[in-house]
């Protein structure tokens, strides 16, 4: 019997290309698996009425992790029982963290030196998606806990004590000291009982000027939900951009590992798709797992080719998913 059980969730448009590639470049890391595929997604939905059947609840609780390509939710005003799969399944699934790391990338215009990891609360803050609207008078709730605010305090500080040590809160509670005030706080009050962590809080605003001035004075930097949706991408951009671009959402349980990238309905089906990010969310997936030796050489061999060749498009190269998947498994070899 295989070591480790995995659910592969394809889901839309580019997702059937980069998904299985992935899978290839795992079996070719002799990553110990079996795998388990489901289904999820708009495609889905519009053959059978659901976005996420029954059974993709079961494979994605019945294996130890889920890698996940990307769901489109289409735009304007939703058919009529839709809902989009992958937030759906962040808080079924209670997924708490969302975990994205920004890493230097021998690509063009990639920072040097960077290596950070953006911690987003992944389950509360304005993406509660309470809104309604009296008259002209539109209003959005945000809703902050200190349960929540712990949990995912803890996540960040341990995160920190396994690479660089420090932690900064992001916040903005000049403006917001209730809500903003008691994320940053609860964070304060567990970082302060953390040997050996150096932590510093950051508004907004500067933390994303110092993203583009100063990206390698970060370590660990823990945020709400919009803050690390809006910096997250900020930080991919600084290292390649969305191709290469990689995320955990991460629960006491279980994990869904998945590119930051959507579906890319412009180039799906023309096998050009850049399979790098969700290469390297099955490096955050390995890590995750415990199983640090292959996540290693898995990365070391993408930045091989990054570096040398080929690429793909987005990256300025003109190779198709497939070579720049055949460089990867000779990378690895
Ligand atoms: P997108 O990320 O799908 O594409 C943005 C641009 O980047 C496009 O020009 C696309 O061709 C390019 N691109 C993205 N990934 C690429 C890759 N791996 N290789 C080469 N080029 C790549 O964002 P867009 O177009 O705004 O959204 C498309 C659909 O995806 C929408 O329905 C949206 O709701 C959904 N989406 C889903 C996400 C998820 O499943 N987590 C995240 C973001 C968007
Ligand atoms: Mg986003």
């Amino acid at each position: 019997m295989a070591k480790y059980r995995i659910c592969l969730i394809e889901g839309d448009g580019i997702g059937h290309e980069v998904v299985p590639a992935t899978k290839r470049v795992l079996e070719a890391a002799g990553f110990d698996a079996e795998y388990v595929h489901a289904e999820a997604g708009y495609e889905y939905f519009l053959d059978h009425g659901t976005s996420v059947p029954e059974a993709t609840y079961d494979a994605v609780e019945n294996t130890d992790a889920t890698l996940f390509g990307a769901a489109t939710s289409p735009s304007g005003e939703k058919p009529a029982g839709f809902f989009g799969a992958i937030r759906h399944l962040r808080q079924k699934y209670n997924l708490y963290a969302n975990v994205r790391p920004t890493k230097t990338r021998p690509v063009p215009h990639s920072y040097e030196n960077v290596d950070l990891v953006i911690v987003r609360e992944n389950t509360q803050g304005l993406y509660v998606e309470q809104e309604r609207i009296y008259g002209d008078t539109a209003i959005a709730d945000t809703v902050i806990t200190r349960g929540a605010s712990d949990r995912i305090g803890k996540f960040a500080a341990d995160l920190a004590m396994k690479r660089g040590k420090r932690l900064t809160v992001v916040h903005k509670s000049n403006v917001l000291p209730v809500t903003q005030g008691l994320f940053m706080n609860t964070i304060l009050d567990h970082a302060k009982t953390v040997d050996g962590l150096t932590t510093n809080t950051m508004i907004v605003d500067n933390a994303a000027m110092q993203l583009v001035r100063h990206p390698q004075q970060f370590d660990v930097m823990v945020m709400t939900n919009m803050f690390g949706d809006i910096l997250s991408d900020l930080a991919a951009g600084l290292v390649g951009g969305l191709g290469i671009a990689a995320s955990g959402n991460v629960g006491d349980k279980f994990g869904i590992f998945e590119s930051v990238h959507g579906s890319a309905p412009d180039i799906a089906g023309q096998g050009i798709s850049n399979p790098t990010a969700t290469i390297l969310a099955a490096v955050i997936m390995l890590d995750h797992l415990g199983d640090h030796e292959t996540a290693r050489r898995l990365d070391n061999a993408v930045n091989k080719v990054l570096a040398e060749g080929p690429r793909t498009r987005d990256l300025g190269g003109t190779a198709g998913t497939k070579e720049f998947t055949e460089a990867v498994i000779k990378a690895l070899a």
